[in-house]
Protein backbone atom coordinates (compact mmCIF):
# COMPACT_ATOMS: atom_id res chain seq x y z
CA UNK A 1 0.00 0.00 0.00
CA UNK A 2 1.57 3.14 -0.98
CA UNK A 3 0.55 5.89 1.50
CA UNK A 4 0.70 9.85 0.57
CA UNK A 5 -0.87 11.59 3.17
CA UNK A 6 0.42 14.81 4.92
CA UNK A 7 -0.63 12.93 9.03
CA UNK A 8 2.21 13.38 11.04
CA UNK A 9 0.38 10.97 13.64
CA UNK A 10 -1.80 7.79 12.73
CA UNK A 11 -3.64 5.50 15.66
CA UNK A 12 -3.40 2.42 14.52
CA UNK A 13 -5.10 -0.86 16.27
CA UNK A 14 -3.36 -4.17 16.04
CA UNK A 15 -7.07 -6.21 16.84
CA UNK A 16 -7.16 -8.51 19.55
CA UNK A 17 -5.01 -11.42 17.55
CA UNK A 18 -2.60 -9.26 16.23
CA UNK A 19 -1.77 -12.55 13.91
CA UNK A 20 -4.85 -12.39 11.43
CA UNK A 21 -6.51 -9.25 12.70
CA UNK A 22 -3.96 -6.21 11.72
CA UNK A 23 -5.78 -4.24 9.31
CA UNK A 24 -3.54 -3.34 5.63
CA UNK A 25 -3.74 -0.09 5.94
CA UNK A 26 -2.87 -0.46 10.04
CA UNK A 27 0.37 -2.77 8.33
CA UNK A 28 0.78 0.12 6.19
CA UNK A 29 1.00 3.11 8.60
CA UNK A 30 3.29 0.93 11.22
CA UNK A 31 5.82 -0.07 7.97
CA UNK A 32 5.91 3.70 6.91
CA UNK A 33 6.28 5.36 10.20
CA UNK A 34 9.35 7.15 11.38
CA UNK A 35 8.38 6.44 15.23
CA UNK A 36 6.15 3.32 16.07
CA UNK A 37 4.80 3.80 19.87
CA UNK A 38 3.28 0.88 20.38
CA UNK A 39 1.14 -0.84 23.57
CA UNK A 40 0.74 -4.55 22.90
CA UNK A 41 -0.76 -7.26 25.10
CA UNK A 42 1.57 -10.38 23.97
CA UNK A 43 5.39 -10.76 22.63
CA UNK A 44 4.39 -12.20 19.30
CA UNK A 45 3.14 -8.75 18.24
CA UNK A 46 5.68 -7.24 19.53
CA UNK A 47 8.06 -8.68 17.59
CA UNK A 48 6.22 -8.05 14.61
CA UNK A 49 5.68 -4.64 14.82
CA UNK A 50 9.90 -4.54 15.39
CA UNK A 51 10.06 -6.53 12.22
CA UNK A 52 8.24 -4.59 9.96
CA UNK A 53 9.82 -1.56 11.39
CA UNK A 54 13.17 -2.02 13.10
CA UNK A 55 14.42 1.56 13.03
CA UNK A 56 11.28 3.23 14.78
CA UNK A 57 9.73 0.54 17.01
CA UNK A 58 9.49 1.72 20.63
CA UNK A 59 7.28 -0.09 23.32
CA UNK A 60 5.36 2.40 25.77
CA UNK A 61 5.28 -0.39 27.99
CA UNK A 62 7.36 0.47 31.11
CA UNK A 63 4.83 3.62 31.77
CA UNK A 64 2.99 0.05 33.03
CA UNK A 65 3.98 0.26 36.95
CA UNK A 66 1.62 -1.64 39.59
CA UNK A 67 -0.05 0.62 41.66
CA UNK A 68 0.67 3.90 39.09
CA UNK A 69 -2.04 6.54 38.64
CA UNK A 70 -3.53 5.52 34.98
CA UNK A 71 -4.13 9.27 34.24
CA UNK A 72 -0.35 9.67 35.10
CA UNK A 73 0.73 6.69 32.32
CA UNK A 74 -1.53 8.18 29.80
CA UNK A 75 -0.38 11.70 30.31
CA UNK A 76 3.25 10.23 29.76
CA UNK A 77 2.10 8.30 26.62
CA UNK A 78 0.64 11.49 25.05
CA UNK A 79 3.86 13.95 26.03
CA UNK A 80 6.20 10.96 24.65
CA UNK A 81 3.80 11.16 21.45
CA UNK A 82 3.66 14.99 20.97
CA UNK A 83 7.21 15.44 21.29
CA UNK A 84 8.24 13.01 18.36
CA UNK A 85 5.14 14.72 16.34
CA UNK A 86 6.69 18.51 17.42
CA UNK A 87 10.12 17.07 16.54
CA UNK A 88 8.83 16.29 12.51
CA UNK A 89 8.84 13.12 12.75
CA UNK A 90 5.43 10.85 10.97
CA UNK A 91 4.57 8.58 14.45
CA UNK A 92 2.31 5.73 14.56
CA UNK A 93 0.76 4.85 17.43
CA UNK A 94 -0.09 1.00 17.57
CA UNK A 95 -2.17 -0.50 20.57
CA UNK A 96 -3.56 -3.85 21.04
CA UNK A 97 -7.63 -4.31 19.72
CA UNK A 98 -9.34 -1.09 18.02
CA UNK A 99 -7.46 2.40 18.88
CA UNK A 100 -10.07 4.09 19.81
CA UNK A 101 -11.66 1.94 22.22
CA UNK A 102 -11.37 2.35 25.83
CA UNK A 103 -8.09 3.95 24.84
CA UNK A 104 -8.23 7.71 25.92
CA UNK A 105 -4.22 8.35 25.44
CA UNK A 106 -4.70 7.45 21.41
CA UNK A 107 -7.96 10.12 21.01
CA UNK A 108 -6.22 12.59 23.72
CA UNK A 109 -2.71 12.57 21.16
CA UNK A 110 -4.92 13.34 18.53
CA UNK A 111 -6.64 15.75 19.96
CA UNK A 112 -3.36 17.70 21.22
CA UNK A 113 -2.09 17.35 17.99
CA UNK A 114 -4.54 18.90 16.14
CA UNK A 115 -5.38 21.18 18.50
CA UNK A 116 -1.32 22.39 17.49
CA UNK A 117 -2.09 22.17 13.79
CA UNK A 118 -1.18 18.89 12.92
CA UNK A 119 -2.91 16.63 10.27
CA UNK A 120 -3.88 13.34 12.67
CA UNK A 121 -6.32 10.33 12.35
CA UNK A 122 -7.37 7.26 13.57
CA UNK A 123 -8.02 3.99 11.76
CA UNK A 124 -10.65 1.45 13.09
CA UNK A 125 -9.27 -2.08 14.32
CA UNK A 126 -10.83 -5.23 15.53
CA UNK A 127 -11.39 -4.75 19.44
CA UNK A 128 -12.36 -6.92 22.70
CA UNK A 129 -16.23 -6.44 22.03
CA UNK A 130 -16.24 -7.24 18.11
CA UNK A 131 -14.48 -11.14 19.37
CA UNK A 132 -17.23 -11.15 21.83
CA UNK A 133 -20.02 -10.66 19.16
CA UNK A 134 -18.14 -13.45 17.35
CA UNK A 135 -17.31 -15.95 20.22
CA UNK A 136 -20.92 -15.97 21.90
CA UNK A 137 -22.74 -15.50 18.11
CA UNK A 138 -24.68 -13.16 19.21
CA UNK A 139 -25.47 -10.24 17.29
CA UNK A 140 -25.96 -6.59 18.99
CA UNK A 141 -29.18 -5.75 16.86
CA UNK A 142 -31.34 -8.67 18.00
CA UNK A 143 -31.63 -6.88 21.74
CA UNK A 144 -29.44 -3.87 21.56
CA UNK A 145 -26.08 -3.80 23.50
CA UNK A 146 -25.20 -1.16 26.03
CA UNK A 147 -20.99 -1.28 26.67
CA UNK A 148 -19.70 0.59 29.91
CA UNK A 149 -16.33 0.68 31.59
CA UNK A 150 -17.56 -1.18 34.93
CA UNK A 151 -16.23 1.50 37.15
CA UNK A 152 -18.44 4.21 35.39
CA UNK A 153 -21.26 1.82 34.80
CA UNK A 154 -21.37 1.99 38.72
CA UNK A 155 -20.13 5.32 39.88
CA UNK A 156 -22.06 7.04 37.74
CA UNK A 157 -25.31 4.68 37.81
CA UNK A 158 -25.78 4.35 34.12
CA UNK A 159 -29.57 3.14 33.21
CA UNK A 160 -29.34 0.34 31.91
CA UNK A 161 -31.94 -2.08 29.87
CA UNK A 162 -31.71 -5.95 31.27
CA UNK A 163 -33.86 -6.88 28.06
CA UNK A 164 -30.23 -6.14 26.25
CA UNK A 165 -26.71 -7.50 26.20
CA UNK A 166 -24.45 -5.95 28.77
CA UNK A 167 -20.68 -5.56 27.91
CA UNK A 168 -18.91 -4.04 31.40
CA UNK A 169 -14.65 -3.42 30.30
CA UNK A 170 -11.97 -3.40 32.93
CA UNK A 171 -13.13 -5.19 35.49
CA UNK A 172 -9.95 -5.31 36.84
CA UNK A 173 -9.88 -1.86 37.89
CA UNK A 174 -14.08 -1.54 39.37
CA UNK A 175 -13.65 0.90 41.73
CA UNK A 176 -9.61 1.51 41.22
CA UNK A 177 -7.86 4.23 39.47
CA UNK A 178 -4.43 2.47 39.52
CA UNK A 179 -2.80 0.39 36.94
CA UNK A 180 -3.43 -3.87 38.04
CA UNK A 181 -1.74 -6.64 36.55
CA UNK A 182 -4.42 -9.35 37.86
CA UNK A 183 -6.74 -9.89 41.02
CA UNK A 184 -8.99 -12.04 42.83
CA UNK A 185 -11.53 -9.41 44.09
CA UNK A 186 -11.50 -5.73 42.75
CA UNK A 187 -12.22 -3.29 45.29
CA UNK A 188 -15.93 -2.21 44.75
CA UNK A 189 -17.19 -6.08 43.97
CA UNK A 190 -19.77 -5.90 46.96
CA UNK A 191 -21.29 -2.53 45.29
CA UNK A 192 -21.23 -3.60 41.74
CA UNK A 193 -22.98 -7.09 42.97
CA UNK A 194 -25.52 -4.98 44.75
CA UNK A 195 -25.99 -2.65 42.06
CA UNK A 196 -26.27 -5.24 39.04
CA UNK A 197 -28.95 -7.33 41.21
CA UNK A 198 -31.27 -4.20 41.22
CA UNK A 199 -31.91 -5.57 37.73
CA UNK A 200 -31.18 -8.69 37.64
CA UNK A 201 -31.73 -12.08 39.76
CA UNK A 202 -28.32 -13.33 41.64
CA UNK A 203 -28.17 -16.38 40.21
CA UNK A 204 -28.21 -14.71 36.76
CA UNK A 205 -25.59 -16.60 35.29
CA UNK A 206 -23.05 -13.90 33.34
CA UNK A 207 -19.66 -14.51 31.73
CA UNK A 208 -16.19 -13.09 32.19
CA UNK A 209 -14.57 -13.18 28.94
CA UNK A 210 -10.88 -13.00 27.73
CA UNK A 211 -10.64 -13.60 23.59
CA UNK A 212 -7.94 -15.59 22.17
CA UNK A 213 -4.90 -13.53 21.59
CA UNK A 214 -3.25 -16.48 19.87
CA UNK A 215 -4.44 -18.33 16.63
CA UNK A 216 -5.15 -21.33 17.61
CA UNK A 217 -5.87 -20.61 21.45
CA UNK A 218 -9.23 -20.83 23.03
CA UNK A 219 -11.24 -17.78 24.68
CA UNK A 220 -11.66 -17.78 27.78
CA UNK A 221 -15.17 -18.02 28.56
CA UNK A 222 -16.11 -18.46 32.65
CA UNK A 223 -19.82 -18.81 33.48
CA UNK A 224 -20.52 -17.57 36.97
CA UNK A 225 -23.74 -16.11 38.57
CA UNK A 226 -24.08 -12.69 39.33
CA UNK A 227 -23.66 -13.99 43.36
CA UNK A 228 -19.96 -15.01 42.67
CA UNK A 229 -18.50 -12.57 40.80
CA UNK A 230 -16.47 -11.80 43.95
CA UNK A 231 -14.78 -15.41 43.54
CA UNK A 232 -13.76 -14.94 40.00
CA UNK A 233 -9.86 -14.00 38.79
CA UNK A 234 -9.72 -10.63 37.27
CA UNK A 235 -6.85 -9.66 34.31
CA UNK A 236 -6.12 -6.92 32.23
CA UNK A 237 -7.63 -8.74 29.52
CA UNK A 238 -11.18 -9.53 31.32
CA UNK A 239 -14.65 -7.94 29.89
CA UNK A 240 -17.66 -8.75 31.39
CA UNK A 241 -20.97 -10.26 29.11
CA UNK A 242 -24.05 -10.08 30.97
CA UNK A 243 -26.78 -11.87 28.70
CA UNK A 244 -30.58 -10.48 28.63
CA UNK A 245 -32.24 -11.27 32.04
CA UNK A 246 -36.12 -10.35 30.41
CA UNK A 247 -37.86 -9.91 27.21
CA UNK A 248 -38.43 -6.34 26.16
CA UNK A 249 -41.69 -4.89 27.55
CA UNK A 250 -43.44 -4.59 24.00
CA UNK A 251 -45.78 -1.25 22.85
CA UNK A 252 -48.62 -3.68 21.72
CA UNK A 253 -50.46 -0.87 20.30
CA UNK A 254 -47.60 0.64 18.57
CA UNK A 255 -46.93 -2.79 17.10
CA UNK A 256 -50.56 -2.85 16.22
CA UNK A 257 -50.73 0.33 14.21
CA UNK A 258 -47.73 0.33 12.55
CA UNK A 259 -48.54 -3.15 11.29
CA UNK A 260 -45.81 -4.69 12.66
CA UNK A 261 -45.73 -8.57 13.06
CA UNK A 262 -44.79 -9.89 16.44
CA UNK A 263 -42.30 -11.84 16.64
C1 LIG B 1 -7.77 -0.28 27.90
S1 LIG B 1 -9.01 -1.31 27.32
C2 LIG B 1 -8.46 -1.65 25.70
C3 LIG B 1 -9.54 -2.12 24.75
C4 LIG B 1 -9.04 -2.29 23.33
N1 LIG B 1 -8.63 -1.01 22.78
C5 LIG B 1 -10.09 -2.91 22.41
O1 LIG B 1 -10.34 -2.34 21.34
O2 LIG B 1 -10.65 -3.96 22.73
C6 LIG B 1 -8.70 -2.75 28.22
C7 LIG B 1 -9.95 -3.57 28.43
O3 LIG B 1 -10.33 -4.17 27.20
C8 LIG B 1 -10.88 -5.45 27.45
N2 LIG B 1 -10.00 -6.44 26.82
C9 LIG B 1 -8.71 -6.32 26.48
N3 LIG B 1 -8.25 -7.46 25.94
C10 LIG B 1 -9.28 -8.33 25.94
C11 LIG B 1 -9.45 -9.67 25.51
N4 LIG B 1 -8.44 -10.38 24.99
N5 LIG B 1 -10.67 -10.23 25.68
C12 LIG B 1 -11.70 -9.56 26.22
N6 LIG B 1 -11.59 -8.29 26.64
C13 LIG B 1 -10.40 -7.67 26.50
C14 LIG B 1 -10.90 -5.64 28.98
O4 LIG B 1 -12.16 -5.19 29.47
C15 LIG B 1 -9.78 -4.73 29.39
O5 LIG B 1 -9.89 -4.34 30.75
Amino acid sequence: MNLTFDERLVAVGTGIRTVGQLTGEALAWIKRADKVLYVLSDPVSERLIHDLNPTGAESLQHFYVENKVRREIYEQMIQLTLGYVRSGRVVCLAVYGHPGVFAFPTHESIRRARAEGYQARMLPGVSAEDCLFADFNIDPGSAGCQSYEATDFLVNRRITDPSSHLILWQMIVLGDSTYRWQVDSPPAMRQFIARLTQQYPPDHVVYVYEASIFPGVEARIEPVTIAQLGQVRYTTMSTLYVPPCVAPRADLQLYQSLGIPLG
